[in-house]
């Protein structure tokens, strides 16, 4: 334990402080947590989890030394050296889209397996939905993503709206809107006779006053607008995020925002309460399905291991969480338990000088660059 604080305070001088305010929170607990990811450095049996928004990326420009701290997880041939992935709430594009843009944007090549979006769930909901009609919503495109994951019948909100004249009794005003679809009959059913069996939210809503409009025609008539009171249709959303950090120099709304929205109007013109289903972090399931992925990515960096007892009977000794949102991030690695450990950046959310004081996280740095030196440094690797 000695060495590991020495080799942290090495590592993490401009941390030191930090380091301290949350030994002095949780000094033994601490203690017992990192006393017990000590993975040597021959079994390399830990992974690493990479929040974007706020940690690797504000808006598109990568943040807090980014593509250096990515680089060093990578051998120089190029092959990746760690186990690690993203693990956003983020979304709206397919998996291996993201993939090849952060690839661009951080310099190193990132297979689709390595991003985890706030969406990446719903692939196990295709066969429930089978051939129902379902809806897509959000920014990007939430169709091609739901289209790419299996689910056969889908329409973006957009396109969902564009069938039925005057839904959105705001749209002649809407002069930023520079192309409209005007779309009379879809080519091969009839929205006007088919119920929206399921609702899927897969990224920040682009325009909340009609997507408010049309969710609740859809919600409240039992996927059909324009017809009478009917049973709700299942609703989901990748992630209940209430703010998040993007370009702009204060957090800006975000998906938990606009449930809110809509589940505050929908109970105000119902007589019953809206359901649904919010995935993303910090629910702990989403840490498991990113250690289980992490533990693949491990396997296939070092297959010998597969003949050894280290992985093959064993989990990843210790999986770093490294976020800037307390409440979704650290709180889930909290949530989450062993072999969680979470690292908490001041290049987003939040901006404290010492822990956050609800969700403290195991080790609070400067930025994401910080953090993996730290983290390379307590597990031996240059
Ligand atoms: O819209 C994205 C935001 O809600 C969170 O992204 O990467 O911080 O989980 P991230
Ligand atoms: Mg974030």
């Amino acid at each position: 334990m000695r060495g590991f604080r020495a080799a942290l305070a090495r590592a993490a001088s401009r941390s030191r402080a930090e380091l301290q305010t949350a030994q002095r929170r949780h000094p033994s607990d601490l203690a017992h947590r990192l006393s017990h990811s000590g993975a040597s450095p021959a079994s390399l049996s830990f992974g690493i989890a990479f929040d974007i928004d706020g940690v690797i990326l504000r808006g598109r420009s990568p943040i807090g030394g980014s593509p250096q701290a990515i680089r060093r997880l990578y051998s120089e041939d190029g092959s990746l050296k760690i186990p690690f992935l993203f693990l956003t709430n983020g979304g709206g594009v397919p998996e291996h889209k993201r993939a090849l843009e952060l690839s661009e944007l951080l310099g190193v090549h990132i297979s689709p397996s390595q991003v985890v979006h706030g969406h990446s769930p719903y692939r196990e909901l295709v066969n429930r939905f089978e051939d129902d009609l379902i809806i897509a919503v959000g920014k990007g495109e939430p169709a091609a993503v739901m289209t790419d994951y299996g689910f056969r019948k889908v329409l973006s909100i957009d396109e969902y709206s564009s069938y039925f004249r005057d839904i959105d009794p705001l749209a002649p005003f809407k002069k930023w809107i520079v192309q409209k679809a005007d779309h009379k009959v879809h080519p091969s059913y009839d929205v006007f006779e088919e119920r929206v069996k399921g609702v899927f939210v897969l990224s920040d809503p682009v325009d909340w006053g009609r997507d408010l409009q049309v969710l609740c025609d859809i919600l409240s008539t039992g996927g059909l607008p324009g017809s009478g009171r009917g049973d709700q249709p299942p609703l989901y959303f990748a992630s209940d995020d209430l703010e998040y950090q993007a370009a702009f120099p204060s957090e800006r709304l975000g998906m938990g925002a606009f449930r809110i929205a809509l589940e505050s109007i929908f109970n105000q013109v119902n007589d019953h309460q809206l359901k649904y289903i919010s995935y993303g972090k910090p629910n702990p399931f989403v840490f498991k399905n990113a250690a289980n992925i992490l533990e693949k990515l491990a396997m296939s960096i070092y297959p010998c291991l597969l003949q050894t007892k280290e992985l093959k009977d064993q989990h990843l000794s210790t999986i770093y969480m490294i976020g800037d949102n307390p409440k979704v991030d650290i709180n889930g690695a909290l949530k989450a338990g062993p072999p969680w450990l979470s690292v908490l950046t001041r290049t987003g959310v939040f901006r404290g000088k010492d822990n956050d004081p609800h969700f403290p996280a195991d080790l609070v740095v400067d930025t994401v660059e910080d953090a993996i030196n730290c983290i390379l440094e307590k597990e031996c690797i240059q």
